[in-house]
């Protein structure tokens, strides 16, 4: 394979995934503290109460990613550890947390990409409604501007959302994370908000981090009809807009898509609409999170959303049930490029959950996700070639961690953690993501 010798090579975690250390130094409690602790939410009851332990051990793993010839790495920082009432007095102990953690990466020559949220709001906050609440923009505004004055000297690569539709849709509508509310016009009002507090973060980030570049990383997907009926490509049109171009569009074009405005009708009373070409500042990259593609048959049974997505039979699916698709990152890339022109694009996350064996005499062999990565990293020199502006890729992730709904039961990390003693062990797929980083690296390109 050959990418641009300038190519970003990363790792990606986020802090409620890795960070565990959740009473201590005055951080306050977030929306999945309460979530995780409360029955029959996660998988075995799993919380990120102590995670990775990753709040004591930064030191090692950041040895570690340097060691695996890691180039960036892509991490979120807790906002209940900086402002643990969510806005108003901060706490110098949370934002030391980060200063030690940034000082690390960058003496380790890695470029810190920072991720301002990543799902765990400040509870006090979700108390007052969370995002429903149209103050939710200039609370989030106030989280950015404490602490990108603090960390803009260092870090200048800065995302303001990870994964809005997941925020949004998994968190209020799907009720399966945090805050666990099943109702589609709160979840609306939700991703509003979430749209129209990027808008307004952007600027406060630019202001604080002259040389910023400023991004946001949505989750996309690769669409298809589940059969060439009018009905399934209906089906299709209406989940792509749900999915990605309800985010894309106001980001990029300054309004949501209006076929699926109609369609959800009544759904979206209260919400200024016109209101969210706020969001479509500009930005200097968009982050892509892609897994997978979503296969759709016309389902009438909801009619705000009429469609029902099944795995086409056969299909490699990875623990998660996932399809394996790597041309859907290829498609996703140059139809993102086509459609909506971003300067840079990253791939922030892309990766694979399997159940892998316990490390035996320090080996982990995982080669389905070895192979899972190799076929992505194709699929992005392939977007390369066809004249896509991607400029790095991140693997989701550099550790097992705390899987959200699911716990510690999905591994998704190419280092393997003993939850017991907390140890690490390279799996063979961080060992091939070594050599490979390293032989591209000695290559003329
Ligand atoms: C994404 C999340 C990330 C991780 C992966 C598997 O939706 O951004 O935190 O859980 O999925």
């Amino acid at each position: 394979m050959t990418f641009p010798k300038d190519f970003l090579w990363g790792v990606a975690t986020a802090s409620y995934q890795i960070e565990g250390a959740v009473s201590e130094d005055g951080r306050g409690e977030t929306i999945w503290d309460r979530f995780s602790h409360t029955p029959g939410k996660v998988v075995n009851g799993d919380t990120g109460d102590v995670a990775c332990d990753h709040y004591h051990r930064y030191p090692q793993d950041i040895a570690l990613m340097r060691e695996l010839g890691v180039k960036g790495y892509r991490f979120s920082m807790a906002w209940s550890r900086v402002l643990p009432t969510g806005t108003g007095t901060s706490n110098p102990k949370g934002l030391d947390f980060y200063d030690r953690l940034v000082d690390e990466i960058l003496a380790a020559g890695i470029t810190p990409f920072a991720t301002l949220y990543h799902w765990d709001l400040p509870q006090v906050l979700q108390d007052r409604g969370g995002w429903t609440n149209p103050e939710s923009v200039k609370w989030f505004a106030e989280y950015t501007d404490l602490i990108t004055r603090h960390l803009g000297d260092r870090v200048k690569n800065w995302a303001t959302h990870n994964e809005p539709f997941v925020i949004a849709f998994v968190g209020n509508y799907y009720g399966a994370h945090a805050p666990g509310i099943k109702d589609l016009p709160t979840s609306l009002h939700v991703a509003h908000h979430l749209l129209l507090s990027h808008g307004a973060a952007v600027p406060v980030i630019r202001q604080n981090v002259p040389d910023a570049r400023v991004g946001i990383v949505p989750n996309l997907y690769a669409v298809d009809p589940a059969s060439d009926s009018e009905a399934d490509r209906l089906a299709a049109q209406y989940y792509d807009a749900f999915q990605n171009r309800w985010f894309l569009d106001p980001l990029f074009k300054g309004h949501y898509p209006a076929d699926l405005v109609e369609r959800l009708g009544d759904n979206l009373a209260g919400i200024d609409l016109a209101s969210v070409s706020q969001a479509a500042v500009p930005i200097d990259f968009l982050g892509i999170n892609y897994y997978s593609r979503n296969v759709l048959s016309w389902d009438e049974s909801n009619p705000a959303l009429p469609f029902r997505h099944k795995n086409p039979a056969g299909a490699p699916v990875t623990a998660m049930d996932w399809e394996v698709y790597p041309e859907g990152l290829y498609r996703t890339l140059v139809r993102v490029h086509q459609e909506y022109a971003p300067k840079a694009i990253y791939i922030t996350e892309n990766g694979a959950a399997y159940n892998d064996p316990t490390p035996t005499n320090g080996v982990v062999s995982d080669p389905e996700r070895t192979e899972y990565l190799k076929q992505h990293f194709k699929a992005a020199e392939n977007a390369i070639d066809q004249g896509v502006p991607l400029k790095g890729y991140f693997v989701w992730s550099f550790l097992d961690n705390f899987e959200w709904a699911e716990g510690y039961n999905k591994r998704f990390g190419i280092v393997y953690v003993d939850y017991a003693t907390q140890q690490r062990t390279p799996k063979q797929s961080a060992r091939f993501y070594q050599q490979m980083i390293g032989a591209l690296e000695t290559e003329p390109v």
